[in-house]
């Protein structure tokens, strides 16, 4: 036996139970309700659909115990290998789309700043895609590592992400749709910081005002993670400061 997941799968048995004694669930809607979970199973979209509905109750949970910075989810496109940038993120070579210039400083629980952090820093193409995950991209565009100096500050340049469609043809659109909702994410830009001694910090930021910032289907905008519209000399600023903290003692 055991404890936790017995006491977690019991909880959730006794929730379904629930929900199906309250909607008065026939049992036509119950067969149709085992074969959608089945089409689920066969379109390998089990972890997309947990990701849209429940990855932002994980992320909420553990954003109400940090001393740091709030967190936001990790999403399925974080690659560990990103290369170490100087100043700016490689982008298509045609890329047009607006500059957008992300900074600030990286300081600890304590306020000091966090010299050498190192921020993997990862968005979309311009059209929405990952690389490393869509279309063949080459993995080290629109990501890599961005180090924090002495004083903790970063800086570094790339375009505008745009707003991410999360797949709408399979099982996991399909139930989106019949519930009223969409298969849309704001544009955002996700962020890993790390250093040691430090708990790392992932996130992810969005744009005041941008599309879908106020009906995100993942459920992942937080206040704190978007930030003010502001330009300087033609570019997008996003201007971040984030906060690591040290491992908590557990008694
Ligand atoms: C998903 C995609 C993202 O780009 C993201 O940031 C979070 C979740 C998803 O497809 O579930
Ligand atoms: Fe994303």
């Amino acid at each position: 036996m055991n404890e936790r997941v017995k006491q977690v799968a019991s909880a959730l048995v006794d929730a379904i139970q629930k929900t199906l004694t309250e909607q008065r669930v026939t049992e036509e809607e119950w067969r149709a309700g085992v074969g959608y979970m089945m089409k689920l199973a066969e379109a390998k979209e089990m972890d997309l659909l947990l990701d849209v509905f429940f990855n932002h109750t994980i992320v909420d949970l553990k954003a109400q115990a940090t001393r740091g910075s709030t967190p936001g989810m990790q999403g399925p496109y974080f690659l560990e290998g990103a290369p170490v940038v100087a100043g700016a993120l490689k982008t298509y070579e045609d890329d047009s789309h607006h500059p957008l210039v992300i900074r600030g400083a990286v300081r600890t629980d304590d306020g000091a700043p966090a010299a050498g952090a190192v921020i993997d820093v990862w968005h979309s193409t311009p059209d929405g895609k990952y690389s490393g995950f869509h279309d063949q991209i080459p993995t080290d565009l629109y990501r890599g590592k961005v180090v924090a100096d002495a004083q903790g500050k970063y800086a570094v340049r790339t375009t505008m992400p745009a707003p991410y469609q999360i797949p709408n043809k399979g099982p996991t659109g399909v139930l989106l749709e019949m519930m009223g909702s969409h298969t849309w994410r704001p544009a955002h830009v996700h962020f890993k910081v790390r250093k040691d001694g430090f708990v790392p910090l992932t996130t992810q930021y969005y744009f005041e005002g941008g599309d879908w910032v106020d009906s995100d289907c993942c459920k992942g905008v937080a206040p704190d993670l978007v930030v003010p519209a502001k330009t300087e000399g033609g570019a997008q600023v996003m201007a971040i400061d984030f906060v690591i903290e040290r491992p908590r003692e557990h008694a």
